[in-house]
């Protein structure tokens, strides 16, 4: 049961987490579609808002301001959660926007909002942006957005019910949120790491001195007053209102290095650390951070105070927003250099760098089309979070696919197949008399895999990443006579269950490690999405359930095993069991502490 393996889930990644979408028109009735696919169908959390775009929600370019639209977007997201919740809630985050479209005057833009999931008092809020061309009946897909808002009662702590997915679509963002949630918990502390790892030096002095503007022309202090149509019912500031607030300033600060109406692209993540109520006064500053030869960076912050305490000013938010200017051919124009304030400035400039970098690197795992990557992708310390977040995904991408077929039934043992246009994939479950949670510990390290496994020679631990990720190198027998053996490098990241309806999750995929480099003596194997999930049936009784995506090389063995023709699978399956069931009470001191 080696890995040898493919999968393009990770497209999907690409609207899931990034926010990246098409940029071609798509027809209504896919985009209809992309959002409810059970006919007659309706999320119940769902909320609509559509808007006709009046020349006063346009800038000076005759197109949507983004602010505006934020406004709407967090608006037409706040209900959606609130109508699952029940009760006021607020924005905590919003994950990184790329916009693709333009929106123009004259034109209607449709906002579709659901709660993909509901945490403890949090909820992911997935938003769909479409525009239509009321003339034409052409529509655009304009944006995707993911945000948190936190459930919040006055008295009492919120517990909030759980979500139940019904589409193959709700059941994939239902499972991928979890996975997108631990990122975003821990995604300052990352970005903070990365950024010390990633020292960018640049010499600021060889820069052509024609056109370098001081970042200092650039800065913009604005103030705002909180009125009680800016807050909900509770007073509490709209996360949209200091949105829009944030891209007025980031826009003016653009404008002043490039002197025309520049363009947002991008919204890094928004985190809005604490509340702000109606009598706030916010105080917002950006400055252009560094300038790339067609984008910019502005980094804008906001704080606020009381009148009564003018010096206590609370930390609002801090976002980065990317902008270019295009031209009259709607191409991305050159822009001038950026003479950066010597201290706090040359550090914004260099952790700017470094973010575009890091930006450039997550696109690249988490959103990229599968013929663009090799299979396996360099593992190192810039890209291990994202790493692990598309392995996980993509397995939990699998799982939720809604056309697996049973193929065989033997000896409890099923197995399921599923065919795509370019992939066949398989899965295998029975259900074992083993505490899933024992299960788990068991099958998460890949060292004792060879006590069942006879694809699995031997598994020795190259690195161990942190509690829950860790890499293995796995050495396997030659698929066939005349070849030679098989090596892997793969990544293990393991999850335990959010709730009680979640599986325990063992995901696996290859990468490369410069320290494993292929050799003569191994035909490398690759593996990109394979993986166990093992749900909970009782107090000593689990599913397992262990899903594979089979790549050409290893398609032979796949298929001779679904037609019958092999029972290969389905022993080694039950060696697993078997194992499972040896293993039941006494762990090895080492796993314990996994
Ligand atoms: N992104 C997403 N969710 C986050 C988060 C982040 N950066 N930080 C915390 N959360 C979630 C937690 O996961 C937790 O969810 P759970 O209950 O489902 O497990 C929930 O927020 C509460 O976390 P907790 O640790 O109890 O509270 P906190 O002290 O971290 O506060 C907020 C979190 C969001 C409530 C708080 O920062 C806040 O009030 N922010 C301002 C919200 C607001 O008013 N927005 C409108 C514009 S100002
Ligand atoms: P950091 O300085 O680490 O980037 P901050 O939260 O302090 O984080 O600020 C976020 C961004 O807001 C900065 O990168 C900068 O672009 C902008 N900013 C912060 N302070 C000012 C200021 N006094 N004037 C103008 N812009 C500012």
């Amino acid at each position: 049961m080696i890995q040898n393996v493919g999968n393009h889930l990770r497209r999907g990644l690409a609207t899931v987490f990034s926010g990246r979408i098409s940029r071609k028109s798509i027809p209504r009735a896919e985009d209809e579609g992309a959002m409810a696919d059970g006919e007659g169908y309706r999320n119940p959390t769902e909320v609509q808002m559509s808007q006709l775009v009046l020349p006063c929600h346009t800038n000076h370019r005759g197109e949507l301001s983004i602010g505006q639209l934020l406004k709407w977007i967090d608006t037409t997201a706040c209900l959606s959660a609130e109508r699952h919740a029940g009760c006021p809630c607020v924005t905590a985050s919003m994950d990184d926007i790329y916009f693709e479209h333009t929106i123009s005057v004259g034109q209607v833009v449709n906002i579709k909002a659901k709660v993909n999931r509901a945490f403890n008092s949090s909820m992911e809020v997935g938003i769909q942006v479409v525009s239509e061309d009321l003339c034409s009946e052409q529509q655009w897909t304009v944006c995707k957005a993911l945000a948190t808002f936190v459930a919040h009662r006055e008295l009492s702590k919120v517990k909030l019910k759980q979500v139940t997915p019904v589409t193959e679509e709700e059941k994939t963002e239902h499972g991928v949120a979890a996975e997108r949630r631990r990122m975003r918990l821990v995604y300052a502390d990352t970005i903070k790491e990365l950024l010390a790892r990633c020292a960018i030096q640049e010499d600021l002095g060889t820069r052509d001195c024609d056109h370098v503007v001081p970042a200092e022309q650039t800065r913009v202090e604005s103030v705002e007053l909180v009125l009680p149509p800016h807050a909900n019912h509770q007073g509490n500031t709209f996360g949209g209102q200091i949105m829009a607030w944030m891209e007025n300033v980031a826009t003016i600060a653009a404008s002043r290095l490039c002197r025309a109406h520049p363009t947002l692209k991008a919204i890094e993540m928004f985190h809005f650390r604490g509340p702000s109520q109606v009598g706030d006064r916010l105080v917002l500053k950006a400055i252009v951070n560094n300038a790339f030869k067609h984008s910019m960076e502005v980094g804008v912050c906001v704080e606020a105070y009381r009148q009564e305490v003018e010096t206590q000013r609370r930390h609002i938010n801090s976002a980065f927003m990317t902008f270019v200017v295009l031209g009259a051919d709607d191409q991305p124009q050159k822009l001038p250099w950026i003479r950066p304030q010597p201290g706090e400035g040359e550090r914004r400039y260099r952790e700017a760098s470094a973010r575009k970098k890091i930006r450039l690197d997550r696109k690249y795992i988490v959103s990229c089309e599968q013929t663009e990557v090799p299979l396996s992708v360099p593992w190192d310390p810039s890209n291990q979070v994202y790493l692990s977040y598309n392995n996980v995904s993509s397995l939990k991408m699998l799982v939720a696919k809604s056309n697996w077929v049973l193929s065989l039934e033997n000896n409890q043992v099923r197995l399921y197949t599923l065919e795509e246009d370019r992939f066949l994939s398989f899965h295998m479950e029975m259900v074992v008399h083993v505490d899933a949670a024992q299960a788990f510990l068991l099958l998460s390290d890949l060292r004792r895999r060879p006590e069942w496994d006879k694809h699995y020679r031997s598994a020795e631990l190259v690195q161990r990443v942190d509690e829950d990720d860790a890499i293995y190198h796995v050495i396997s027998p030659a698929l066939s006579a005349d070849a030679r053996p098989q090596d892997f490098v793969i990544l293990a990241s393991r999850r335990k269950p959010c709730d009680s309806g979640d599986p325990y999750v063992i995901a696996l995929r290859s990468v490369t490690l410069p320290t494993h480099r292929e050799t003569p003596g191994y035909q490398r194997g690759e593996n990109l999405c394979s993986g166990f999930c093992l749900w909970r049936e009782g107090e000593q009784l689990t599913k397992v359930s262990y899903y594979n995506q089979a790549t050409p090389g290893f398609l032979n063995y796949v298929t001779t095993n679904v037609a019958g023709l092999s029972s290969e699978l389905s022993t080694t399956f039950k060696a697993c069991a078997q194992f499972l069931l040896d293993n039941r009470s006494d762990l090895a001191p080492s796993l314990q502490t996994l």
